[in-house]
């Protein structure tokens, strides 16, 4: 089943919103398979957002992930990466739609909140980045079936 990664970033962590954030992950129906709070590294997050070396905002970038704490979770469901950004909403939270995260919550493109892998490619390649094969969990919910028409 595809996953993505989401990373609830530092802005998200400090302004008390992780609660919120997840369980608007957890009612659209996605499954966590991985979750914990890091303090993410210069060198993993300039591997994370190495597609992005060459552009402007890259080194503020690195310094807004690097900044305080965030919390990484593995998600799983069909077309998880697709709905995990709709959930998401816009890059730039000022064009970010009401009932989006960003839409919600965020102002500037800087601080927008929230990461979701935006392929099922990059999805597994970012969830390895993040997370041990340990650290994943493959497990059912009594709710699949109500949630996933087929499994
Ligand atoms: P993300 O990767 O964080 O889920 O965001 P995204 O796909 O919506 O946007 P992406 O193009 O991948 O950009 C990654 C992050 O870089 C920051 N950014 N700043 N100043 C700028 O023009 C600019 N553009 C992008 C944002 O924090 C964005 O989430
Ligand atoms: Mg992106």
């Amino acid at each position: 089943m595809e996953r993505t990664l989401i990373i609830v970033k530092p802005d998200g962590v400090q302004r008390g919103l992780t609660g919120e954030i997840i369980r608007r992950f957890e009612a659209r129906g996605l499954r966590i398979v991985g979750m914990k709070l890091i303090q993410v590294s210069r060198e993993l997050a300039e591997k994370h957002y190495d597609i992005h070396r060459e552009r402007p905002f890259f080194g503020s970038l690195v310094d807004y992930i690097t900044s305080s704490p965030v919390v990484v979770m593995a998600l799983e469901g069909t077309n998880a990466v697709e709905a995990a950004r709709g959930t998401i909403g816009a890059t730039n939270p000022a064009k970010a739609g009401a009932g989006t995260i960003r839409g919600d919550f965020g102002l500037e493109i800087g601080r927008n909140l929230v990461h979701g892998s935006d392929s099922p490619e990059n999805g597994l390649i970012e969830i390895a980045n993040f997370f041990t094969d340990a650290e994943l969990v493959s497990w059912g919910r009594d709710t699949d079936r109500w949630i996933f028409e087929t499994k």
